[in-house]
């Protein structure tokens, strides 16, 4: 390792973000780029994918457009990759719903974005040897993952449960390739998935009183913490789940 050059630093490096469009993943792409890293920014929303875009540091990221709801776009996105140093798997969503009113399609669309389509597109990574050896792989889970959830979260809980758990087994297995994978757990953050109307304003200021630092975190809070992740910095972290929550899960 170059002793000028930070362990923290993501120079050289060409990072995959998904759900790139807004929130977590936009600041994530925003913060590996200033990090050094070249950035592949996907999501289904090109408009906003391209705004994205114009707020990186540096020069050479692309835009790849992708709906993770569909296998075939899953296989069309890995074909046009270049090879990879790193992948953050963020793209999800939550969709609140009492348990008597859970009902089969909608479990079945949030385990399809937020658990089958970061496990697929791993694999198929791997398939088209698109990830370097020495690489890093960081999934964005979630605090409910790891049993701090909330009432009417479960199928989102159950979701990034998957997540949390595959994590282990992934690390394990890739572990002889020097392939590092971890999860970050963030707890409540100010992004758009706060303001889809699912949780209501009062709600919202209720639950701040629950965290120790007295507030939600913002997304770039996060994207450190992945660009830890990403870094030569953690070279002998994997198979971990991070906890990044101002204090919450220790009340
Ligand atoms: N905010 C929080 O409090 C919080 C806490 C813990 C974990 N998380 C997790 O953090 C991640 C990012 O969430 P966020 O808060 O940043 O929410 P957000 O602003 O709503 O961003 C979600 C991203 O996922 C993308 N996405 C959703 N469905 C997709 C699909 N079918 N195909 C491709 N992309 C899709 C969206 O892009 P398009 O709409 O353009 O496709 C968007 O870029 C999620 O996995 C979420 O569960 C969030």
């Amino acid at each position: 390792m170059d002793p000028m050059v930070s362990p923290f630093s993501l120079s050289g490096k060409t990072i995959l973000v998904t759900g790139a469009s807004s929130g977590i993943g936009r600041a994530a792409a925003v913060e590996c780029s200033k990090a050094g890293a070249r950035v592949v920014l996907t999501a289904r929303n090109r408009d906003r994918l391209q705004e994205s875009l114009e707020m990186l540091s540096g020069e050479g990221h692309l835009v790849l457009p992708c709906d993770l709801d569909n296998a075939e776009e899953i296989a069309g996105l890995v074909a046009d990759l270049p090879v990879l140093h790193g992948v953050i798997n963020n793209a999800g969503f939550t969709k609140i719903l009492p348990l008597q009113f859970i009902d089969e399609q909608s479990f079945k669309d949030i385990l399809s974005v937020n658990t089958v389509a970061p496990v697929l597109l791993l694999r198929l990574l791997l398939k088209k040897k698109k990830l370097a050896a020495g690489s890093s792989v960081v999934f964005t889970s979630s605090l409910a993952a790891l049993g701090r959830t909330t009432v009417g979260n479960g199928m989102y809980t159950a979701s990034k449960g998957a997540v949390s758990a595959f994590v282990a087994c992934a690390a394990l297995e890739l572990s002889k390739k020097g392939i590092r994978v971890n999860a970050v757990c963030p707890g409540m953050v100010d992004t758009g998935i706060l303001s889809n109307g699912t949780i209501s304003e009062e709600q919202l200021e209720k639950d701040k009183m629950n965290y120790p630092l007295g507030r939600y975190g913002k997304p770039e809070e996060i994207a450190w913490a992945m660009i830890y992740l990403l870094s030569d910095a953690s070279s002998w972290v994997t198979g971990t789940n991070l906890i990044i929550d101002g204090g919450y899960s220790i009340r």
